[in-house]
């Protein structure tokens, strides 16, 4: 499929914008300062902290899983069995784990994913979701594909 272009100029701090590309949900997530912060503390509880799983490209492959730390672009199809998560930015009932710091919940199965999209110990997904290729064509348009 042809690549999509996503416009972020109008996505506020915290918000996430869906856009299709190849059929499937893709995900930008501008993220606030706060939540970058909480990403570094998830570490000891991810699978795949570092990224390791080659589930981005390589320019991706760092903390924050992204080009531009505030921007997170991620396909939202759990690694599981390919159900989408759901946007929980903020901090979640008790059910969801008291350590939840915000992120994706897999409504099918259970699996938690941090804003960087990578995935908790304990949850049925196997890896991170994927960071699809993208590029930026100028402060606010990503070219996705
Ligand atoms: Fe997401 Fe099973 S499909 S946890």
């Amino acid at each position: 499929g042809a690549p999509v272009e996503a416009d972020v100029s109008k996505l506020e701090p915290g918000a996430l914008l869906r856009v299709k590309w190849r059929g499937k949900p893709v995900w930008v997530v501008h993220r606030t300062p706060e939540m970058l912060e909480a990403l570094a503390s998830n570490d000891p509880k991810l699978v795949d902290p570092g990224s390791e799983v080659p589930q981005q490209p390589e320019y991706c492959q760092n903390p924050t899983r992204s080009i531009k730390p505030e921007y997170l672009v991620a396909i939202g199809i759990c690694t599981h069995l390919g159900c989408s998560p759901t946007y929980r930015p903020e901090f979640a009932p008790e059910d969801l784990g008291a350590d939840w710091k915000g992120g994706f919940h897999c409504p099918c199965h259970g699996s938690r994913f941090d804003l960087a999209a990578r995935v908790f110990k304990g949850v049925p997904a196997p890896t991170n979701l994927v960071i699809p290729k993208h590029a930026y064509l100028n402060d606010t348009t990503i070219l996705i594909g």
